[in-house]
């Protein structure tokens, strides 16, 4: 099976009350770890490449790398660029052979947004590639841009309708609370998305699937994991799992998770590394870290997307 578009994943998904992952790839052993996770477990899954993930490892590596795990597990798997920043990144992933691409403008005005995304939806249409668009801003790091929690907004309800028949795009990422990387939330506080704005978004949109960015939910154990090994991670707060569960119940059909799976592999090679101080083969640690996200992605496919047996 070549590589998928989201159409198919996302109809069955909406339909089923589950959501697929979507986890970020930057080199053989993640890609490994995820891909192994979703064939035990029969389970579709996006892979997603952000521009630092190109840069870092070149654009035909991780082509190739995606294409074997293609052919190794006869999974669906798409393709997808995680916050294209610009119309000629899209295209750049599009004419090499990605199955769909994300157009990030939503920090631009509301009009600059849908005129950017109605550029990059004429020409992936054009070739056969889904795009997925956000309005609303998250707080948080990604790749070299810093939003601060002051500077993030929900997204308006009233807004989606006409952003969405406007720019013809596929899917939709939307902020209710979520955000990037691994301190989302201030220690000591209770973590709570805004259930009340999805209900609104798919009541305004039915059928449609909607996109949640900053899905990671930092497990404590690993924050602890990599704080007794020498780490420094205060106040690391992330999204409660049974959260994204209902999430995912709804009409999220796509769940982005990123930071999970650094920390999954941090925590292990600095445990690994505290225990066999005299080690230097990087097989020895890269082995228990891959399956660190392996196992991170199993857990996540069975208990928080629900699309186990779904591929
Ligand atoms: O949302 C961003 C993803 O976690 C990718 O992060 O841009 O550092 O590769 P990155
Ligand atoms: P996390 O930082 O919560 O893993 O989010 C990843 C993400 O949204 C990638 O686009
Ligand atoms: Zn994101």
């Amino acid at each position: 099976m070549p590589l998928v578009t989201t159409t198919e994943m996302f109809e069955k998904a909406y339909k089923g009350g589950y959501a697929i992952g979507a986890f970020n790839v930057n080199n053989m052993e993640i890609v490994q770890g995820i891909t192994e996770a979703a064939a035990d477990l029969n389970a579709p899954l996006i892979l997603q490449v952000s521009k630092g993930a190109r840069a870092y490892a070149n654009h035909t590596y991780l082509i190739k790398l995606v294409e074997a795990a293609v052919e190794e597990t006869g999974l669906p798997i798409a393709l997808h660029l995680d916050h294209g920043d610009s119309f000629e990144l899209c295209k750049s992933c599009i004419d090499g052979g990605f199955t769909s691409v994300m157009i990030d403008a939503s920090s631009k005005p509301f009009e600059d947004n849908i005129a950017l995304t109605r550029q990059v939806v004429e020409y992936a249409h054009d070739h056969g590639v889904v795009v997925e668009a956000e309005l609303g801003t998250l707080a948080g790091i990604e790749d070299e841009v810093n939003v601060k929690a002051e500077d993030s907004s929900y997204t308006r309800p009233e807004d989606v309708q006409e952003f969405v028949d406007r720019t013809g795009c596929d899917s939709l990422a939307i902020a209710i609370g979520t955000s990037h990387g691994a301190y989302k939330f201030k220690p000591g506080t209770k973590p709570q998305l805004r259930f009340d704005i999805l209900e609104d978004v798919e009541r305004r949109l039915p059928g449609f699937p909607i996109v949640l960015h900053g899905s990671s939910s930092v497990p404590q154990e690993f924050v602890k994991m990599i704080n007794e090994n020498g780490g420094n991670m205060p106040g690391a707060i992330g999204v409660p799992e049974d959260q994204l569960r209902k999430a995912a119940s709804m009409a999220v059909c796509k769940i982005n998770i990123d930071s999970d799976l650094r920390l999954a592999m941090t925590a292990t090679i600095r445990q690994y590394f505290n225990e066999h101080p005299d080690h230097f083969d990087p097989r020895q640690y890269l082995k228990p870290a891959r399956a660190a996200i392996k196992a991170m992605v199993a857990h996540k496919i069975t208990d928080v997307l629900g699309c186990d047996g779904k591929a």
